[in-house]
């Protein structure tokens, strides 16, 4: 297999089981006019995130890395009407993209941005968050990990994105800080016992990467 066959697959699936929708296109296409990167996970992966949230019933949502709002927006809609979705954005231009997609996909009283470096930004949350998503710098892993915790309670569903890296993950004197920072956050998984944790490859649109999935115990 190829990674133009890992694409076509991706893009069979997303037509067999996602339907046609305007407003996350609109995200992506407002996410790509302001010259945001292209790091936004892949629609079938969003589909997952939203229904991690709707399969564990939560109704209150923590996003680690807003970026345009891709992610956020299926969240937001999972979590429903009475539901609410904190995301954390280090880049304010970045958090008026996600602002002005969140509202016009309808989702936007749903959501509270706050701008702000995690570190800085986290502390200042109220807790009671029953699903997080951490998709930030992966250089601060170990710190988001831990707030997750934190801010979670036994049951919270955390989900960590970018765990596979091309394969890079195994190489234990890597010297680039987002190995490090990914091996750091497997490695905390595994080891803190407030975490029971798996991790799953995966290849598709965004070739070899993979996101990692655990119980707040
Ligand atoms: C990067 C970050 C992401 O969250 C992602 O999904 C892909 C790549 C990065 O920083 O390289
Ligand atoms: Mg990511």
């Amino acid at each position: 297999s190829t990674p133009a066959a890992w694409a076509d697959a991706d893009t069979f699936l997303a037509e067999q089981l996602l339907e046609p929708d305007p407003a996350l296109d609109a995200a992506l296409a407002a996410q790509r006019a302001a010259g945001l990167p292209e790091i936004e996970v892949a629609p079938l992966a969003g589909k997952l995130l939203n229904l991690l949230v709707r399969l564990s019933g939560a109704r209150r949502v923590l996003e680690i890395g807003t970026l345009g709002g891709y992610s956020t927006i299926w969240l937001a809609r999972a979590v429903g009407e009475e539901g609410r979705v904190v995301t954390v954005e280090a880049e304010a231009d970045n958090a008026a993209v996600a602002r002005a997609s969140l509202d016009a996909a309808g989702v936007g009283e749903r959501v509270d941005i706050r701008i702000g470096r995690g570190a800085d930004v986290l502390p200042t949350l109220v807790g009671g968050f029953d699903l997080v998503f951490i998709d930030a710098d992966k250089e601060s892993n170990t710190v988001y990990l831990d707030w997750a915790a934190r801010l979670g309670h036994p049951g919270t569903v955390v989900v960590l994105d970018n765990i596979g890296r091309d394969g890079e993950i195994v190489r234990e004197d890597s010297t680039d800080p987002k190995v490090i920072g990914t091996r750091e956050g497997l490695r905390m998984l595994g080891e803190d016992p407030r975490f029971d944790a798996t991790a799953l490859q995966t290849v598709g649109l965004k070739g070899w990467d993979g996101v990692a999935l655990a119980l707040v115990v």
